[in-house]
């Protein structure tokens, strides 16, 4: 017991370990975070189709479709879909009641883990390391250093697809640093 650790350390020890495991194995960090805590949306990304997108998948795994999603899902929601390349990405639904044309990627800029969404502070906020972003994404608390990427939605056939955004971040004025 002479050389003993805190208790409070081993969490942050066990993570840093864990870290270090995942950098050898070379995943990324972005993909390392997410395994962890969502790994049930690591199931094989769907044939996609709808002219080069991707159908959003709910936590089931089953094909979201726009009529289905707004009858359960109210104004103001945020909720996780399997997106682009199976990323964490939210669904938002405008105070409308429309489905927004974006997504938003849930994973945090920080260190990756998957970023909830708060529905009283009405913002993302990471559970790791505190960063903190607004309710279309944008960081407002480091230490993120970036926005929460974003996808286009589009809605094929009935269904919500997911399309990659590769143009200026509505957000920011900038280039999107995720394409
Ligand atoms: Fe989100 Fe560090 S991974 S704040």
């Amino acid at each position: 017991q002479a050389t003993s650790i805190p208790a409070d350390r081993v969490p942050d020890m066990g993570k840093r370990q864990l870290l270090n495991l995942l950098l050898l194995g070379t995943l990324s960090l972005p993909t390392a975070g997410m395994l962890i805590p969502y790994t049930y949306f690591f199931v094989p990304p769907g044939s996609g189709g709808a002219g080069g997108g991707t159908v959003a998948k709910d936590a089931l795994g089953n094909d979201v479709t726009l009529d289905g999603w707004l009858k359960t899902h109210g104004p103001g929601d945020r909720t996780l879909t399997q997106g682009l390349k199976g990323d964490p990405t939210y669904l938002v639904v405008e105070n409308d009641k429309t489905l927004a044309t974006y997504g938003i990627n849930a994973v945090c800029t920080h260190l990756g883990c998957v970023v909830p969404w708060n529905a009283a502070e009405k913002k993302f906020i990471c559970p790791c390391h505190g960063s903190q972003y607004n309710n279309q994404g944008r960081v407002v608390r480091g230490p993120a250093p970036l926005s929460l990427a974003l996808a286009h939605v589009d809605v094929d056939d009935g269904k919500v697809v997911f399309v990659p955004w590769v143009e200026t971040d509505f957000r920011t004025g900038e280039d999107p640093w995720w394409a």
